[in-house]
């Protein structure tokens, strides 16, 4: 079994958009800037927005954190929004998710414009990412096509499964293996017979948010296992939705959790804020 360093791979990556963030400030005399917004307390939101802020120092992008309180009122995280979509220094805009159940997500990611969108969650880029044209990408379903291509695994032409459909992972990458020539199923809660389309998986993609969920009777000897998951075990430890011991005997590839998918998220975001600042180069 060859174990997917996503670590490793997001390093590559990350040196490769220092390269460029460089060019661009080199050529523009200015940095490539991401305005990261974080509303409230959720103590996740908090550990990975101070990583991906780390990960901009690191890259040569000038970050703009904004911590708002839980109880902001939507009126001003939209004006937050708009002023940021109309600051000429902020190439991309990221709203962490979730947001506190009083405030309209929905209407504050729509105040993006799709040009500054690095999560690719607007109603543009996911257009573009559902009619095959070029768009901007949401970071974490990116980073796995990433791996893939990285790793030289295939992908026209095989049976994929995503098992998760949410708008943040499900969903978009469901929609970038059909992409990429896949005959691809989403599975999610109503699903029957899920662990009968799993075994079907040459490449099976969980996105769930359940520990452990996928267990090594669900996959097929010889397949592809990327495991988006992020949670904690019984024991409080960090662990994925596939139960690495069970599927890692049985599988070709597969990646780990942490070290897997989650710095790639960063790395992609990385990559797509220093794209759109070159887009406004051009
Ligand atoms: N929450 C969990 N993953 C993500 C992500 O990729 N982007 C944003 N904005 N929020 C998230």
């Amino acid at each position: 079994m060859t174990v997917i360093d996503g670590k490793a791979t997001a390093a590559t990556i990350r040196a490769e958009v220092k390269e460029r963030a460089a060019a661009f400030e080199e050529k523009c005399g200015k940095k490539a800037g991401l305005a990261v917004v974080l509303i409230g307390n959720d103590p996740a939101s908090q550990i990975y927005v101070r990583n991906k802020i780390r990960a901009c120092e690191e890259a040569g992008v000038r970050s703009f954190a904004h911590f708002l309180p839980e109880e902001t009122p939507q009126r001003d995280a939209l004006a937050l929004i708009e002023a940021l979509a109309a600051d000429p220094s902020v190439h991309g805009i990221l709203v962490q998710l979730p947001l506190p159940r009083h405030l309209d997500a929905m209407a504050l990611l729509a105040a993006i414009p799709a040009e500054k969108d690095v999560d690719g969650f607007s109603a543009e880029n996911i257009g573009k990412l559902a009619k095959n044209e070029r768009g901007t990408v949401a970071c974490t379903p990116l980073g796995v096509m990433e791996l893939l291509r990285r790793y030289h695994i295939p992908v026209a032409g095989k049976r994929a499964v995503v098992v998760g459909r949410s708008n943040i992972v499900g969903r978009p990458m469901a929609m970038l293996l059909l992409n990429a020539d896949a005959t691809v199923t989403i599975c999610h809660s109503k699903t029957q017979n899920l662990k009968e389309i799993c075994r079907e998986a040459d490449i099976l993609v969980a996105a769930v948010g359940k520990p452990k969920f996928i267990t090594g009777d669900m996959v097929k000897e010889g397949a592809v296992v990327i495991d988006v998951g992020m949670n904690r075990d019984e024991n409080g430890k960090l662990c994925g939705d596939v139960d690495y011991e069970g599927a890692s005997a049985k599988v070709a590839y597969m990646t780990p959790v942490p070290g897997g998918v989650g710095p790639m998220t960063i790395a992609m975001l990385l990559q797509n804020t220093v794209e759109a600042a070159e887009r406004t180069l051009s």
